[in-house]
């Protein structure tokens, strides 16, 4: 009975599924998605479960989600999985995530090459375990010269510091008397962020309910469109994301100015 009533909900899932593959507007695809993956905490706690496991069951979700996302044609697609903040967490968990991005690195870097993904992370990465640090670069080394969906992994990362690290690198630019200080503007600060090089992201999304950046981005959200949801990022499937990109396919952006009617 219960394998039927899966059967049943899978076949419906996949049906909605295909139907917003084919709403979808394959000329508007956003080129950068940014990700707060969220929730996986509550997610275990509803089950009566380790806050680990619903680590463990959100790496599902980020497998699912980055093989959409370079089948649909993203760019980027940003995704955050520890902030400069999450340090504060117990050390087990910490450590237990820590150990989980190695593990999702060295099983999942060969599908990923294989998809075309270049892997790249932002964040103070040097700060990171050793062991994460090597998992990080064989997986750069692998797949730098990828030309598919770049998966930019948020490690260690916070918006402040970000921006701290541009302010010093650009204060000491004008120091060394490279730049005059009459020439900083919105490019040089952009050349300096973690994220060079790529483009802003035109859709953010945050699941688990709760309405906030928590340190993503700072700069670079300036205009982008959010899209927020209740599920918690354990159980966020493919349909969410289709979701979330027909609503931004569906918003006016003016950018502080008028459209033109
Ligand atoms: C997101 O899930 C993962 C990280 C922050 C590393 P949480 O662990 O924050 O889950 P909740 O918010 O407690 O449910
Ligand atoms: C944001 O989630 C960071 C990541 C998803 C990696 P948090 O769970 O750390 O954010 P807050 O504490 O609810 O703001
Ligand atoms: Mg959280």
């Amino acid at each position: 009975m219960l394998r039927k009533i899966t059967a049943l909900f899978n076949r419906k899932r996949m049906a909605d599924e295909n139907m917003l593959l084919q709403t979808i507007d394959r000329n508007n695809i956003p080129n950068h998605i940014a990700i707060i993956m969220d929730g996986n905490g509550r997610w275990a706690k509803r089950r009566g479960m380790p806050r680990s496991l619903g680590h463990r069951a959100g790496v599902e979700s980020l497998r699912n989600i980055v093989k959409l996302s370079s089948e649909i044609g993203v760019r980027y697609l940003t995704c955050y999985a520890f902030s400069t903040e999450n340090w504060k967490r117990p050390r087990d968990e910490v450590s237990y995530l820590m150990d989980l991005l190695v593990e999702y690195l060295e099983k999942e870097v060969e599908e990923l090459h294989k998809n075309n993904v270049r892997v790249n992370a932002i964040g103070c990465l040097e700060e990171l375990p050793q062991k994460a640090q090597d998992a990080l670069s064989k997986a750069f080394r692998k797949t730098e010269n990828n030309p598919g969906l770049t998966l930019n992994l948020a490690l260690n990362y916070g918006g402040r510091r970000e921006i701290t690290d541009a302010v010093k690198k650009i204060a000491s630019m004008v120091d060394q008397g490279q730049i005059k200080c009459e020439e900083i503007n919105d490019d040089l600060i952009n050349q300096s962020l973690y994220t060079f090089g790529m483009p802003d992201p035109e859709l953010l999304i945050r699941p688990s309910g709760d309405c906030r950046i928590s340190n993503f981005l700072l700069w670079q959200l300036a205009y982008t469109e959010f899209w927020l949801s209740d599920v918690m990022w354990p159980d966020f499937q493919r349909l969410h994301l289709l979701q979330a990109i027909i609503s931004y396919q569906q918003r006016e952006r003016r950018f502080g100015g008028l459209i033109k009617k």
